[in-house]
């Protein structure tokens, strides 16, 4: 292979993520567990995967469903035990799959011990884990909060007469990292993972991390628009730098950080070799397609653009094409299902689109990351009442409203297609009660159409189904390193119907069709003779026009072909 290619693990693995909550409950309390994990090792192993992302399992009191941490080392009890976390990681290692955990150090949760000692007083030892603001001082500077009801970040706190800062949750309160004894907790706790054989961390909005402790008034720009704000502190790099030469370097681990606010002209700060901070980062380009300007979870009413989705994908390709490495996800825990967002969840559609956006994932240049259940096309559930939701978030937002008198129907409007917790919904096994997912009342409803093929059992059955092609396509992009490391090249860029691409590494090519659309189309690629390509991989039927140039797709059918 190529001199010069920096070949890593990380770069040639396909990550599965797993929300412990929703994947299986062993113990019949609705709620998934580490146990379950372990049951189904042998499944995930034989999707061809070989990292497994799990969202946050340590001890928590919930509020955020795990984002709220109140002891960094040990596992929630709802979960299990470290025990089960050890055998879990055993059976992981025994299979070659890698484990990568989530780090939550923007914030702890106010159950921490840090916090109940940092509130106490304001001369504890731990008063300055956290940024305070005394109340003598006047109200504290506008600071905006992704979940309170009143959009605050300050949370008086009487004890001690002084505001404390929470972006999220006011059971969520920021670590202060400017405290050097802070970031020595966190380097700390990341050892003890490290030391264990973990082998990796995804860093929850790591871009946040760094804050000027003196809270000037926020410039008039970032009105509304507070997360560029909030991604662009004064000693990010600094911090990440640090952590790297004082953790990461020790290990052979991969690191991906959460990084909203994160552009293409600042992304290289981030993962340049040379800079010494992380591997990759997850940015939001893609998420904020269909989504109000500095609106996180509010819908546009258009809809989005082919030509709009290639751009991102192609811009961000060209920043890691020379140095750093890119990530590539439709979905994840905080975001609807791939499927019913970015392809077509109608009976006639579902199949298609669901492999359609396999293809894509597992096609293109970066770390592709998949959530669990995508790979049998699962589906946003769409719930109508407020009451069956569990999310802060929406639960908080629609108090925000009903309190301001808003318009509560359009609310739920939107919450059907943009809500978290439509990722978040149980896995789908089989045909059995509840999906196979827990013997009693699950947490979250299951989606009903579990019964109407989307679960595993009845998928592993079929030759053609969702969950078989996404295993052939996983074991591709194993056959064809070019897949991994070869240039991407854009063809057809302002087609709205289709995406084409091809890929190149030294002498072979490849070129990757996806149709976008609900009905058959026929395009024509000058430089591509489509007599002398070779299929790799299609998951519908091929029909060939007979012509040079010219190639036909069905609704949603993509291939690939080896030039
Ligand atoms: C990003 C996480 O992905 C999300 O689920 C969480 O609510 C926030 N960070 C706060 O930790």
């Amino acid at each position: 292979m190529k001199k010069g290619l920096n070949r890593q693990w990380w770069k040639e693995g396909v990550v599965y993520q797993i929300y412990p909550r929703s994947f299986q409950d062993t113990t019949g309390n609705g709620v998934g567990d580490i146990k379950g994990i372990i049951k189904r090792l042998d499944y995930i192993k034989s999707l061809g995967v070989d990292i497994i992302w799990l969202n946050p399992i340590y001890e928590s009191p919930n509020d955020d469903n795990g984002y709220d941490i109140s002891d960094y080392r040990n596992i929630m009890h709802e979960f299990g035990t470290m025990a089960d976390f050890d055998a879990l990681l055993a059976g992981m290692k025994e299979r070659g799959l890698k484990l990568v955990m989530d780090l939550v150090v923007n914030h702890s949760s106010d159950e921490h011990k840090w916090f109940q000692e940092s509130r106490k007083s304001r001369n504890n030892p731990y008063r300055d884990y956290y940024h305070w603001w005394p109340a003598e001082k006047g109200t504290p500077p506008k600071r905006w909060s992704y979940f309170d009801v009143k959009g605050n970040a300050w949370q008086y706190d009487k004890t001690t007469d002084a505001y404390y800062l929470h972006y999220f949750s006011v059971k969520q309160p920021d670590l202060k990292w400017e405290n050097p004894k802070v970031r020595q907790e966190v380097y700390s706790l990341m050892e003890f993972w490290f030391e264990k054989g973990v082998d990796g961390f995804r860093m929850d909005v790591i871009s946040f991390i760094s804050k000027d402790s003196d809270f000037p008034e926020l410039p008039e720009v970032y009105d509304g628009k507070f997360i560029p704000f909030y991604s662009d502190g004064p000693k990010l790099h600094e911090y990440l730098h640090e952590m790297n030469q004082s953790v990461l370097s020790k290990y052979d681990i991969m690191t991906v950080g959460e990084a909203p606010g994160i552009g293409l002209d600042n992304a290289l700060d981030f993962v340049d070799e040379n800079r010494k901070e992380l591997n990759m980062f997850f940015h939001f380009e893609l998420m904020a397609l269909d989504r109000k300007e500095g609106k996180t979870f509010e819908m546009t009413k258009e809809p989005w653009k082919l030509t709009a989705f290639k751009k991102v994908h192609s811009d961000w390709d060209a920043v890691f094409a020379e140095k750093g490495w890119g990530s590539m996800f439709l979905n994840n825990h905080d975001f609807p299902r791939t499927v019913s967002r970015w392809g077509n969840d109608s009976k006639t559609h579902w199949h298609n689109s669901a492999t359609m956006l396999q293809t894509f994932l597992l096609s293109m240049r970066g770390t592709p990351y998949f959530h669990y259940g995508e790979e049998i096309g699962m589906t946003n559930i769409r719930f109508n009442n407020i009451t069956d939701y569990q999310d802060i978030n929406t639960i908080n937002r629609y108090k925000t409203l009903e309190q301001n008198g808003g318009d509560l129907e359009e609310f739920i409007a939107n919450e059907k297609d943009a809500s978290r917790d439509n990722a978040r919904t149980p896995m789908q096994w089989d045909t059995s009660e509840n999906a196979g997912f827990s013997q009693t009342k699950p947490w979250l409803k299951v989606n009903t159409n579990y019964e109407e093929g989307i679960n595993v059992a009845s998928q592993e059955t079929e030759k053609n189904s969702v969950l078989n092609y996404f295993r052939q396509m996983a074991q591709v992009r194993k056959d064809y390193p070019a897949l991994v490391y070869g240039s991407y090249q854009l063809l057809l860029q302002a087609d709205e119907e289709v995406y084409a691409y091809s890929r190149t590494f030294e002498e072979e090519r490849y070129l990757v069709l996806l149709s976008f659309s609900t009905t058959k189309t026929t395009k024509t690629i000058d430089e591509i003779d489509f007599k002398q390509a070779e299929l790799v991989i299609s998951n519908d039927e091929i029909y060939t026009t007979g012509q040079v140039n010219t190639f036909e797709l069905k609704p949603y059918q993509a291939c690939i072909y080896k030039l």
